[in-house]
């Protein structure tokens, strides 16, 4: 078992105290870093002592230390899950060999292009939230915001780790473009769309956190997969910490579906709206786009990248060591193709559908959540069931983009699209009346009208523990 130096200016358990250059290099970047968090982070909440767990040990009992922090006080740092002893490359064409400690030089490229497009979405997130602390609906809402946000700000320090002491020069210039930047910004945008979409109100996040952080975890999990060996030890310990937010996503969702549920049952006319809450079928559309631009990054159905990663051993399958064959050499993938107005089905090479095959992972997944929602109604005695939409519906990226479908997955000719639009997505009216709902609350033990409190609180604390001090 590495041992973790909490103390040290940078946390780690890479021996980093031994490597003088990599830890010059990275006190370097780190005032950069703090500057950035401080520009960036959560505002208004910086004095504010939070409720927060940190990374202590890498081992799945005691990596958690839980205590009041200041934000700009966490201990970022540098962890990696333990080395496993001779590790093999699991698929692609390096299949059996030894994996690599080093970056290899023909893959130096690639890889970098991997870990800088992981690196950008983790700032990213942190910069998309940084209003909704002001509209927490409860303190203990607002600790997990900022629990998620501290920790999207390590990944980010775990993928300049990876820069800095692997790709050199050009790693350190791709470490300081990853705080330049910014979510949203025309001039200087983050890198793939979902992380450039407004995060204005917590139904969006809760929706981020169910479906876009969970992409997040498929990536990891595919880049865990890697012959590169200290991108898998990496990302294995990141794992480890994304599990949380996708709990926050699920769980805030299920709540506002109970509350909305209870609400129902007060009204004569089982009007949500009605009683102050937010109606299924607008939380139905908050899903549809969510789950939508989610897809997306996983990137196009038919992808020479995604063959040539998995050929070379860079990005594998999601658990990976399931599946009977890891040469995926000689097999196909039935894939759903758009042509002429019609979808047909077709078969391609397994190694150009990569991407498809984590994507189907993933919604899989997703389906669990979305079950778990509906049972929630289902004890409630209501007859609405939540469902996500088909994967060619409203999508940007590979087969299906800007291609009109209704959620069922039915092509449809562009006025209808059109004219349906606000029945499926969001519209100005949703965005209006959702906003109207987001309250700050800032007395423990108390929560907003239109979200149920959870059932407990944090690490065997009551949900009316003081998550957060004010003031
Ligand atoms: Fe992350
Ligand atoms: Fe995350």
């Amino acid at each position: 078992m590495s041992t973790v130096d909490v103390n040290a200016k940078i946390p780690n358990n890479v021996d980093l105290q031994h490597d003088k250059r990599l830890l010059r290099a990275l006190e370097q970047w780190q005032p950069n870093y703090m500057q950035w968090w401080m520009d960036m982070g959560p505002a208004g909440f910086q004095g504010a002592d939070v409720w927060l767990r940190t990374a202590t040990s890498v081992d799945a009992e005691g990596w958690a230390h839980f205590d009041y922090v200041k934000m700009p006080d966490y201990r970022w740092g540098i962890f990696l899950a333990d080395p496993v002893p001779d590790r093999k490359i699991g698929f692609g064409d390096g299949y059996g060999q030894p994996t690599w400690p080093v970056v290899p030089g023909e893959h130096r490229n690639t890889l970098r292009r991997l870990i800088v497009t992981q690196g950008d979405t983790e700032p990213a997130s942190v910069e998309q939230q940084r209003m909704l602390g002001q509209t927490a609906p409860s303190l203990y809402d607002m600790r997990n915001l900022f629990q998620v946000n501290v920790e999207e700000g390590r990944h980010l320090w775990a993928m300049v780790y990876l820069l800095h002491s692997q790709f050199g020069r050009d790693g350190r210039e791709e470490a300081e473009a990853l705080l330049e930047r910014r979510s949203g910004d025309s001039d200087k945008p983050r890198i793939l769309g979902a992380f450039n979409q407004p995060i204005d109100n917590w139904l969006d996040f809760f929706m981020f956190t169910m479906f876009t952080d969970r992409d997040g975890k498929y990536q990891l999990l595919a880049l865990a997969e890697s012959g590169f060996d200290p991108l898998s030890r990496t990302t294995r310990f990141m794992l480890t910490e994304e599990a949380h937010h996708m709990f926050v996503g699920e769980t805030g969702v299920e709540r506002i579906v109970q509350r909305t549920a209870e609400l129902m049952k007060q009204d004569p006319n089982e009007d949500a709206r009605a009683q102050g809450g937010v109606p299924l079928d607008m939380i139905q559309r908050y899903l549809n786009l969510w789950f939508a631009l989610s897809l997306d990054l996983f990137g196009g159905e038919i992808s020479s990248n995604a063959a040539s990663f998995f050929a070379a051993g860079l990005k594998g399958r999601y658990k990976e060591d399931t599946f009977a064959d890891h040469l995926a050499l000689d097999q196909a993938y039935r894939m759903a193709v758009p042509k002429e107005g019609r979808v047909v089905e077709e078969e391609v090479a397994l190694r150009t559908a990569m991407n498809e095959v984590l994507r189907d992972a993933y919604v899989d997944d997703c389906q669990r959540g979305v079950d778990r929602w509906n049972k929630r109604l289902e004890e409630a005695g209501i007859s609405f069931r939540f469902e996500l939409p088909s994967k060619r519906f409203y999508r940007h990226i590979g087969l299906y983009a800007g291609l009109p479908f209704d959620p069922e997955g039915r092509p449809l000719g562009r006025e209808d699209w059109d004219r349906r639009r606000t029945e499926w997505l969001p519209g100005e009216s949703d965005r209006a009346y959702v906003a109207a709902l987001q309250k700050q609350v800032r007395e423990a033990g108390q929560i907003a009208h239109w979200i149920g409190k959870p059932p407990r609180g944090i690490k065997g604390l009551p949900f009316e523990y003081e998550y957060v001090r004010l003031d």
